[in-house]
């Protein structure tokens, strides 16, 4: 079975098995930290149950062990298929995978015990650090590994973004996370003050950039003319998109910055960088719906399809309102309120989750050979549960952050504030309600979809498809 003439499905059935557990693991802490803030006794005041403590374990559970999974996943299936060779170095594979998980345990550990570094996104400790460091090079070697020992000449552009995402993430990683360590479990990072504060944003939308869009881009080449039957629309068009995409984000970090410390310049150059970049995501955008051309009709009855276009209409929706939340004077109503947690998750569950689910739907049959997913119907049911959840969510948060935006700047004719704080807090109440129920949905949904694969894969035997040899 581990011989060259079959593809290793292992690792990726693996991965993508885990995508679904850390789906449901995630988002129940995401639905447990959001039931919190309309229930705040829900922490029974110990401290391991603090909401902030669990918003980073959150973060980092629906980000690195979901998305990340499902990106390994993916990018392992499509790196081989699209060079028609078996993956690079199959031990270091297995290693990713279960380096990748010991990080994923390491951090549910540390941040109910308190133990982090306070930058957002890169809040594990410096031990944890390193052991990414490692996993994240051998990721390296197995993908680009197997491109060079490619059987087909051409590098099919989804290869390119995830290449890029790779490659872009162990840079921010290795910069970002530079600092002196004081302890075991604790250190300080290497910058000082607003230096500190550009090196963690350029990390953190970049975060954003390359491992929440550009390897989610990635899949999105290969899954939807794959699903839809039907080649890219324009394969010109996906080469300037990638070049366009990944000279943009780089610059566009200082938006998470404005009003600070940070000098104006960067500030601006930061909101002219993100304006920019609605070109190429749109562009990104329309190349992927427009693929269902002449296939529309596939809509109707094809739910993994319903997931990877309206992921990709929610992709549209999140780069169309980030560059609007960039301009100055629209950030300083959006921020700190819950329109950035409604643009956020708009991108996160509207766009990553839905076009890894529908992917995973994609994968799943493949990687156990099967014809297809237990139940169709049952997918259908995941994905309305999916959009109505997602939907819920961000109308409520686009609601209460501008609301909270506007009671916060609003004064009396006498110069003092209209509201206080504590107004502004009940307001938001409904709002929190309605968020936690859009929540609780989506992860219903993701239960589903964890009975539907139980069902598709018992009884299954693994399989992994053979290498074309003729290539
Ligand atoms: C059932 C689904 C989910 C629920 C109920 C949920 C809930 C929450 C809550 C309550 C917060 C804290 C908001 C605050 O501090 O006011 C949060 C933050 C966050 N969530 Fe989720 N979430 C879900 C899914 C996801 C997914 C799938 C992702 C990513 C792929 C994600 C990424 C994030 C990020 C990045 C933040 C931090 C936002 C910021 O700092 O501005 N969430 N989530
Ligand atoms: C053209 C594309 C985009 C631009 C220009 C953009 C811009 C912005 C801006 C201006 C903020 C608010 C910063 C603040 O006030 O603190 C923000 C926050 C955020 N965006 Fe986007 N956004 C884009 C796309 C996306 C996508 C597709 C996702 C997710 C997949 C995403 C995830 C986030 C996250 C997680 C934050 C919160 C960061 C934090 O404060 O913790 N963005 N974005």
């Amino acid at each position: 079975m581990d011989s060259q003439t079959t593809y290793n499905y292992k690792v990726v059935r693996q991965f993508a098995v885990m995508t679904v557990v850390w789906g449901i693991v995630g988002m129940l802490v995401g639905v447990f930290i959001a039931a919190e803030l309309v229930w705040p006794q829900l922490s029974m005041d110990l401290p391991w149950f603090h909401f902030g403590r669990l918003r980073p374990l959150h973060t980092n559970a629906v980000i690195f062990a979901f998305g990340g999974s499902a990106l390994f996943a993916t990018s392992y299936y499509v790196v081989q298929r699209t060079c028609q060779t078996r993956l690079f170095a199959s031990g270091l594979a297995a290693f990713t995978f279960w380096g990748w998980m010991l990080v994923i345990v390491l951090a549910a550990i540390s941040f109910p015990l308190g133990i982090t570094t306070s930058k957002e996104y890169a809040e594990l400790e410096w031990p944890i650090d390193i052991l990414i460091t490692v996993v994240w090079v051998s990721y390296a070697v197995v993908f680009f590994g197997t491109i060079v020992k490619r059987k087909v000449k051409h590098i099919y552009v989804a290869n390119w973004f995830y290449g890029a995402y790779i490659l872009t993430i162990a840079v921010l990683h290795l910069v970002n996370s530079a600092a002196v360590p004081v302890s075991l479990t604790k250190s300080y990072s290497a910058y000082p003050g607003a230096i500190d504060a550009m090196v963690q944003w350029w990390y953190g939308h970049n975060a954003v950039g390359f491992f929440l869009t550009a390897g989610f881009l990635g899949m999105m080449y290969y899954f939807v003319p794959k699903q839809a039957g039907r080649p890219v629309y324009s394969y010109r068009l996906s080469v300037v998109h990638f070049w366009a995409l990944i000279s943009t984000y780089m610059w566009a970090g200082p938006h998470h910055l404005h009003y600070t410390a940070l000098p104006m310049w960067a500030q601006s150059v930061g909101m002219v960088f993100s304006l920019i970049l609605l070109a190429p995501s749109w562009g990104g955008m329309i190349n992927g719906i427009m693929t269902l051309s002449g296939a529309w009709h596939k809509l109707r009855d094809d739910p993994i399809l319903k997931f990877l276009i309206v992921s990709l209409s929610f992709y549209g929706m999140s780069t169309f309102e980030g560059p609007m939340m960039a301009i100055k004077t629209v950030n300083a109503l959006s921020h700190y309120t819950d329109w950035t947690i409604g643009h956020v998750h708009s991108g996160a569950l509207g766009w990553v989750a839905m076009v890894s689910i529908g992917s995973v739907y994609f994968l799943i049959p493949k990687l156990f050979g099967r014809e297809q997913m237990y139940s169709v119907r049952l997918i259908d049911w995941h994905f309305w549960m999916s959009t109505i959840g997602v939907v819920l969510y961000i109308v409520s948060m686009w609601i209460s952050g501008v609301m909270q935006g506007l009671m916060w700047r609003a004064v009396n004719s006498d110069g003092t504030l209209t509201y206080s704080f504590v107004e502004s807090l009940q307001a938001m109440y409904p709002f929190y309600f309605v968020r936690f129920l859009g929540g609780a949905l989506f992860l219903s949904g993701m239960f589903l979809m964890a009975y539907n694969v139980i069902k598709t894969v018992s009884g299954a035997r693994a399989f992994n498809a053979p290498v074309p040899q003729s290539a």
